[in-house]
């Protein structure tokens, strides 16, 4: 029994350490056939002693039941994003920038390494095993993808080598190689489905399938790059060494790194890269450029939530030319037609792009762009691409001029175009168009917020009849969402969470989450700050509103005009019964920024401490001792230290004294 125990371990091992040859080290030792005999073998073994079974075993990486949604984990360690250079000037000053702030003219010590266009994920390890698998989401908090994770084959599931870390969160993005891609997309158009865009969207998609059987036949590999907690501390003191570190446990990192003193090596590797950029195996589109040292990253800190130590440079922007092949016109939320060209496929800067705005009815004229023409593409960074120009001798005999149509492509009423303005749109408030384009302002970032219900979402929703107004969003109820497509019973829990969160809301959410012409959210601020009661607002005269400062008579009859008709005030009615509306916050003399804020001072400032905290308080903020969750600044001088770390750790917002200064002038 006991040989027959032993036999189990060392197949497992061996098993995992030729997968790791391969996977991850790209250099395996033995076939592919002799691989397979093992892996059989250890199957065999598995099945015969199920009692040993062990989650980190290589035969474990595909769970057998798929789950119902994700659940949500907090990064302890935010995962911040990277400030953008567009060209070389732009990436000395970062260098010029950190000169300056470490006081030095010393040349930096900088890495570089690809910037890999797929998904950022974080991997916990307790003990040296997967324990979790998360994706970045929005850097604080992003969904549990474990499931999926443990079926990336250069992922490990136990960490190799000495000295393994009883706990240790390692990052790196998740990504599909260009070959492991074109093979999905071929068989997924061979099965009739959809293919994705580019590697980037199948990969974020494969991560968010519920079955990881699906995301055990697609090709997802990973690159590491950095760390959250580790304890106990690696011991490392540059980027390079945590490299060799993570290496070390088994970790994918990508040999493609530079590292050299002076920023000149730096942008010499991202012109390297560029250069090769068609022929790498995957995507990426650009370069990080990172301070090395990490005593320096320390000192140089973070400033809205990227980090001063690193940039991200972007490769140029991408021109190709195609053929346009249709131009066809979609229907937005005010009842707006918008042109769209529908082009031949073409990859641009990695993306196969098929479709690009055309905006209005005035750009098409400017661009006289007609169905059968020859056109630049320009795709710039994840901007929705654009056709600069018509190669007009490439244009083909007997094309027309193209006009937007005088029936609602979707509704199919008559489309209005009034004077003096530059849209033609749709009348028809009832057109499901406009109808489902409402819905989704209602519940986006600056209205409502309602996490979770997607476009995908409302579609089915308005599909089946279920919504028609805002209103009815925040009437439903279980059994109807569980009944749509891709809902499980978790989702759409979660779903009707974030619904009663969203209840309790403000003046401004709900002015803006109307959709009233000229309103947006600055327009909405102003007016519920004025009004502060939606009551009263209904009660004011156009003269009134047009009194508020920063709303002149376009916007003032606009929302009259809004707030009169019948159907609308019937559902401000409804949304008043269903929703708890607050005030905005009273306010002292000047803009937010300071009012209402607490802040943290520490390390050396050249100014008295006193003095400061006397100007914080005059515009009406806080100055406390501690740096907690609820801290919105901390604002370190020279020699900061654990407050400035817990601060980085809480992702609190750092501010130098001069960032600081600028706030209080701003007021
Ligand atoms: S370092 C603060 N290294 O870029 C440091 N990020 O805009 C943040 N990314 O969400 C990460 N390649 O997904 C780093 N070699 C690389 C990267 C990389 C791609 C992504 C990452 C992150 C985003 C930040």
């Amino acid at each position: 029994m006991k040989d027959e125990r032993q036999a189990l371990e060392d197949l497992r091992q061996e098993v995992a350490l030729h997968n790791r040859r391969y996977h991850v080290l790209d250099d395996p030792l033995i076939s592919d056939g002799e691989y397979d005999r093992l892996y059989r073998d250890l199957v065999a073994l598995e099945a015969k002693h199920p009692e040993w079974l062990s989650a980190d075993s290589p035969t474990q990486r595909v769970g057998d039941s798929p789950r119902e949604g994700f659940s949500t984990v907090e990064h302890v360690v935010p995962m911040l994003s990277l400030d953008n250079g567009m060209d070389r000037e732009q990436v000395e000053a970062f260098d010029s920038r950190i000169k300056r702030l470490l006081e030095t003219e010393d040349d930096i010590a900088y890495t570089a390494e690809p910037k890999y266009d797929g998904v950022a994920c974080e991997l916990l390890y307790e003990q040296g095993a997967l324990v979790l698998g998360s994706t970045r989401g929005d850097g604080r908090a992003g969904e549990d993808v474990t499931h999926n994770l443990r079926t990336v084959r250069s992922i490990p599931l136990r960490l190799e080598g000495q000295a393994v870390p009883d706990r240790l969160e390692v990052r790196g993005e998740v990504f599909m190689t260009l070959a492991g891609f074109d093979a999905l997309n071929r068989s997924r158009m061979e099965q009739g489905l959809e293919p994705f865009a580019n590697p980037r969207n199948s990969t974020a998609g494969t991560l968010r399938q519920l079955d990881p059987r699906s995301a055990a036949e697609r090709p997802l590999d990973i690159f590491v790059y950095g760390i959250g907690r580790a304890e106990p501390d690696l011991g490392v003191a540059t980027h390079r060494e945590l490299m060799e570190r993570l290496a070390g446990l088994g970790f994918k990192v990508n040999p493609r790194m530079h590292r050299g003193v002076g920023i000149a090596g730096a942008i010499g590797f991202h012109e390297s890269l560029e250069h090769d950029r068609d022929d790498l195996p995957y995507e990426v589109d650009g370069s990080v450029i990172k301070a090395d040292d990490f005593a320096l990253r320390e000192r140089l800190g973070t400033l809205n939530r990227s980090p001063r130590w690193a940039l991200a440079f972007k490769f140029a922007p991408r021109q190709e030319t195609t053929r346009l092949v249709d131009i066809r016109s979609y229907v937005g939320r005010t009842g707006t037609l918008t042109p769209v060209a529908v082009l031949e496929p073409v990859r641009i800067g990695g993306v196969t792009v098929v479709h690009a705005s055309l905006h209005n009815q005035d750009e098409v004229d400017r661009l006289d762009v007609r169905v059968g023409d020859t056109v630049f593409v320009e795709r710039a960074g994840d901007v929705i691409p654009k056709i600069v120009k018509v190669v007009t001798d490439a244009r083909p005999r007997r094309t027309r001029r193209y006009r937007l149509p005088e029936k609602c492509p979707v509704c199919g009423s008559v489309t209005l175009r009034l004077e003096g303005e530059v849209a033609r749109r749709c009348p028809n408030l009832e057109c499901p168009a406009q109808v489902k384009e409402r819905l989704r302002h209602f519940a986006s970032r600056g209205g409502l917020d309602i996490d979770g219900l997607g476009e995908k979402l409302i579609d089915q929703l308005v599909e089946r009849g279920a919504v028609r107004r805002p209103s009815d969003l925040l009437d439903l109820d279980l059994a109807t969402l569980v009944s749509l497509d891709r809902m499980g019973e978790k989702s759409s829990e979660n779903l009707l969470a974030s619904i009663e969160r969203a209840r309790q809301t403000t003046l401004t959410r709900v002015l803006n989450a109307l959709g009233i012409r000229h309103v947006g959210e600055r327009v909405a601020e102003v007016i519920a700050e004025s009004y502060r009661d939606l009551g009263k607002l209904l009660d004011a005269s156009q003269a009134d509103i047009e009194g508020i400062e920063e709303v002149g008579p376009v916007i003032a009859e606009s929302v009259r005009l809004f707030l009169d008709d019948p159907a609308n005030r019937s559902e401000v009615d409804r949304l008043r019964e269903r929703l708890q509306i607050a005030p905005p916050a009273p306010r002292a003399e000047g803009p937010s920024g300071v009012e209402g804020a607490t802040f943290v001072l520490t390390g050396t400032l050249s100014e008295p401490r006193a003095e400061l905290e006397k100007r914080i308080k005059s515009l009406g903020g806080k100055v406390k001792n501690s740096v907690s969750k609820r801290t919105d600044y901390v604002v370190a001088g020279n020699r900061a230290g654990s407050k400035r770390d817990r601060a980085e750790e809480l992702g609190v917002e750092i501010l130098d004294e001069d960032a600081l200064r600028a706030l209080l002038e701003a007021e």
